[in-house]
């Protein structure tokens, strides 16, 4: 496993992958609202420009939003198997709701340690950023979700508004 930074040459991976989710919601992407103009040459290009942006920290953050990295998680052969997004900071939502860390493993990959490993990458990513802990969050019913952040030392902390939160130490890794 690899977290790698979002890539231009992947439309037709990522068209395949968006039809595996069918319809369900590819957390960690960046990807929301309308499919439909991702799902061009075009509008795929721009939507990883948007993102590259999104972590460019010598651009101002777009209204309402945290600067944030995204990375996309891919198998020891290189291929794409998922999403993982790393917001820099907390805003009001995130620190109730959406945490600093949102991740999705496509359907045909689950149950393969890739949401463990890369949530682990991601605290080191984390910790070069200088954050010393993250808040990841899961509903309460996503047992899967939940496994991963306690097998990486996820520290409950309460629930709100139907979500578990955790915070987990980044440092020393
Ligand atoms: C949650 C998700 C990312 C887990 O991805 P994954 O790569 O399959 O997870 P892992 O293989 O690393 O497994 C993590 C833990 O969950 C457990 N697990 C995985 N799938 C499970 C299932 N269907 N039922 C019960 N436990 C499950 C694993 O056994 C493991 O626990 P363990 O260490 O105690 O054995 C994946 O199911 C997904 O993309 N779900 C939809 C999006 C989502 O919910 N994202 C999280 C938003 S907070």
């Amino acid at each position: 496993m690899h977290l790698r930074s979002p890539d231009f040459d992947r439309f037709a991976d990522f068209c395949a992958i968006v039809e595996e989710f069918a319809g369900a919601g590819l957390h960690g992407s960046g990807f929301w609202g309308d499919h439909q103009p991702v799902l061009t040459e075009s509008g795929y290009a721009a939507w990883v420009q948007g993102l590259l942006d999104e972590g460019d920290e010598t651009l101002p953050p777009q209204e309402g939003r945290v600067k944030c990295s995204y990375f996309w998680i891919m198998d020891e052969d290189g291929a794409w198997v998922g999403f993982l997004a790393l917001r820099r900071s907390l805003n009001d939502f995130l620190l109730e709701e959406g945490g600093h860390i949102g991740y999705s493993v496509r359907p045909s990959r689950r149950r393969e340690r890739f949401a463990t490993r890369a949530l682990a990458a991601a605290l080191g990513e984390a910790a070069a950023l200088g954050i010393d802990r993250v808040l990841v969050t899961c509903d309460e019913d996503n047992i899967p979700s939940a496994r991963t952040i306690e097998v990486n030392g996820g520290l409950y902390e309460d629930s709100r508004n139907g979500k578990r939160r955790y915070w987990i130490p980044t440092n020393p890794r």
